[in-house]
């Protein structure tokens, strides 16, 4: 399932296969997190080149208390590392650190219409009836997004289900840049959304994301908890009264039982058929601590690993300082290349 990596766009052979993908330090990381995108960073390596980012230039696109920020940067990194990321065989960074993220972000502010940044739903939900009030960066997000992916002609972007529309805006700008500059230089990349995962829901309301900006801790669960808490929060997740299917389309219109399935598949491995196997005609009152015991044993490793990484937090700066140097040297060319393209001048020495 998670590992059928499909092959590059037709017409983009040209291109060799490059993972890129990102994740805000913007609040701890959540099991969304975790299932829809950092499980799957680390199915990635070795079968690909894989590259890695803390996007904290796009996370200041609102508020945050900047040592919280370089704190929840690092917590960030060392759940990456604690989940299986490994520095030697992946690139991990910090985005700021690469200075032509923002760069190649500012030619596709120029790139990009305003009509296609007003479509986006994420700046939609964020901006909310206030877009008046909403920072610029907040609008351009998409675009610094492109930057990211096209900085190291990256063809693949494992994300989940809620970064398909910036991912295909990303391509409409490669596609508009290479058609107004009547050039092949950016690659036409593809979303890699898989798994039973790809949406977490919340664990208080099975129509509404997971996500750590919840003012509710109890809808999520954090990668920093520990065994009890993670056991407690899926004992309290809300349910239905009704006992499992057999199928999945028997799921359908139990958007919180369908959840939890979704997050027991994708922890285990299966299918959600295989699940529904051994599940149909129980209760939750079997499901649920089922659950929590299959949570536990896979996260609470990763927990307890974050907390003796982030005990040295000088080490964590210096694995993203070195990943941000592998990094620049990918993107540095990519960028020179990119300017000269558009016409500015290169003389500098
Ligand atoms: P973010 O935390 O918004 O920066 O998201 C980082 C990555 O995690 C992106 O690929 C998101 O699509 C993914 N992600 C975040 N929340 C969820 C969720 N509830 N379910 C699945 N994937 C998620
Ligand atoms: N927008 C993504 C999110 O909120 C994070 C992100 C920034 C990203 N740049 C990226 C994801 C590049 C994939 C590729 O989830």
């Amino acid at each position: 399932m998670a590992d059928a990596i499909q092959t590059p766009h037709a017409s983009q052979t040209k291109f060799s296969p490059r993972v890129f993908s990102g994740i805000q330090p913007s609040g701890g990381l959540t099991l969304g997190n975790y299932l829809g995108a950092l499980k799957r960073f680390v199915a990635m390596q070795g079968q690909m080149e894989t590259i890695y980012c803390l996007v904290d230039l796009h996370a200041i696109t609102v508020w945050q208390e900047p040592e919280r920020l370089r704190q929840q940067t690092r917590e960030a990194a060392a759940g990456f590392i604690a989940a299986g990321i490994d520095p030697a065989r992946s690139i991990l960074f910090n985005q700021s650190q690469v200075s032509a993220h923002a760069e190649l972000g500012w030619i596709f502010n120029c790139v990009a219409r305003m009509g296609w940044m007003s479509r986006m739903t994420q700046w939609k939900d964020k901006a909310g009836k206030n877009a008046e009030a909403a920072s610029l960066g907040l609008f351009a997000y998409p675009s610094l997004m492109a930057a990211d992916i096209l900085v190291y002609h990256a063809t693949h972007v494992p994300v989940g289900e809620d970064q398909k529309q910036h991912v295909e805006l990303t391509r409409d700008i490669a596609a508009k840049f290479n058609h107004d500059y009547k050039v092949d230089f950016f690659p036409l990349t593809e979303p890699v959304i898989e798994g039973a995962a790809t949406r977490v829901m919340s664990l208080r309301d099975g129509t509404k994301k997971m996500s750590k900006s919840d003012p509710s801790d109890q809808s999520r669960i954090n990668l920093t908890d520990d065994a009890d808490t993670i056991a407690s929060k899926f004992r309290k997740a809300r349910t239905d009264a009704e006992l499992l299917p057999d199928t999945p389309e028997g799921l359908k219109d139990r958007p919180e039982a369908r959840n939890l399935v979704n997050i027991y598949a994708a922890l285990a491995d299966l299918t959600v058929e295989e699940v529904l196997a051994d599940y149909a005609g129980r209760g939750f009152a079997v499901f649920k601590p089922a659950l929590a015991d299959l949570a536990v044993a896979k996260l609470a490793p990763i927990s307890t690993e974050m907390q003796r990484l982030m005990a040295d937090p000088a080490e964590i700066d210096r694995i993203l300082g070195a990943g941000a140097e592998k990094a620049d040297a990918i993107a540095q060319p990519i960028l020179a290349k990119t300017l000269e393209i558009t016409g500015m001048i290169r003389s500098r020495r």
